[in-house]
């Protein structure tokens, strides 16, 4: 059975500790957050409101990183410095040192560590991403994806509000596409850009150029409530691929669709999208590479080189 450590009860923690619980041979044993308050809700778990008490007083497999983004790499190298494989959230940080940082102590000390980029292990972009590589509607021509939110007043000490903390929309909220680009199709060339940001908004938009095909991306925190929005569509020879308005329909060339996300209801046919929960699959994917002394082989360091270099050169 598996030890896990959390650290960072924040909002994605929501996510993160019900994968963990709903786990057979993996318990969550501890969470640590500097905000008793925030651990009341799971009262079956040791409570730290400090990390390195928690790890002079425990025992673990994996700890699990879901702290605001400037703390990711220092507390990822403690971890790994005792001898505890890391899985943390995304992004790693914002330099392009960090990776080597972090890397270099998980080799020195034999442990794994993986950053939680949760749509590679999303089940609508696994299946752009299979629809590109076996050529099935022909040849990719061009792509839209989109990322779009209010700007995030309620993160804990404003810490997401701070360039210096979390990069802003680039680093926390861009970086999904571009990660997932950079996995899916290779490295781009930024060939066109434009951010407007303001102290209470911000916004870019960008054209990814592949040689064969561009992508346009645009990610935004808007300076209004204006709903979180996740979208993408993109034009193959054959069909288009679109997963908009919360559904995943591809559109083919007869004027016939495929509705993937209504069939899901339904859980019949060969093709209809697994109904699973990707921050539970990225966090059974990092299990099953502790486990069987497997290579993290879905997210490689030299993809989130890429991501970093071209995001610090925005
Ligand atoms: N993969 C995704 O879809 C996704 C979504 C949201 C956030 N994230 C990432 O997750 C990370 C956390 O984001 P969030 O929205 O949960 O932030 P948050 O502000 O809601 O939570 C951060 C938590 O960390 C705690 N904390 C701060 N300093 C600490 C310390 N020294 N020791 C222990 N706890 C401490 C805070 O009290 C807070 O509860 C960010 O890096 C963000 O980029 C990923």
């Amino acid at each position: 059975m598996l030890k896990i450590g959390l650290v960072g009860v924040g909002g994605i923690s929501g996510a993160h500790i019900p994968a963990w619980d709903e786990m057979e041979n993996a318990q969550l044993v501890a969470i640590c957050d500097i905000r008793p308050e925030r651990m009341e809700k799971y009262p079956e778990k040791r409570h730290y409101t400090d990390f390195d008490e928690m790890l002079e007083k425990e025992e673990f497999d994996i700890i699990d990183i879901c702290l605001p983004t400037y703390l990711h790499a220092d507390f990822a190298v403690k971890a790994m410095e005792k001898g505890i494989n890391v899985i943390c959230e995304k992004p790693i940080y914002l330099k392009e040192e960090d990776i080597d940082r972090v890397y270099s102590t998980a080799e020195k000390n034999g442990v794994k560590f993986m950053v939680a980029q949760v749509l590679r292990f999303w089940p609508e972009y696994e299946l752009l991403k299979e629809i590109y590589d076996t050529k099935k509607y022909g040849k990719l021509l061009s792509g839209t994806m989109i990322r779009l939110g209010g700007y995030p007043k309620w993160s804990w000490d404003g810490w997401m509000m701070d360039e210096k903390r979390s990069g802003l929309v680039p680093f926390d909220l861009h970086i999904h596409d571009l990660d997932f680009m950079v996995y899916a199709f290779g490295m781009p060339e930024v060939d066109y850009q434009y951010r407007s940001k303001l102290p209470d908004q911000d916004f870019i938009s960008l054209n990814y150029n592949f040689g064969d095909f561009s992508v346009h991306s645009e990610a935004s925190w808007y300076a209004t409530c204006y709903p979180f929005t996740a979208e993408f569509r993109f034009q193959f020879e054959d069909a288009l691929v679109s997963n908009e308005n919360g559904r995943m329909v591809i559109y083919l060339r007869n004027d016939e669709k495929i509705d993937l996300s209504q069939q899901a209801e339904g859980d019949t046919g060969s093709i209809n999208l697994p109904k699973s929960d990707a921050y539970a699959n990225e966090i059974h994917y990092f299990a099953d590479c502790v486990i069987n002394n497997k290579p993290v082989e879905k997210v490689k360091p030299e993809q989130l080189r890429c991501v970093l270099n071209i995001l610090n050169n925005l």
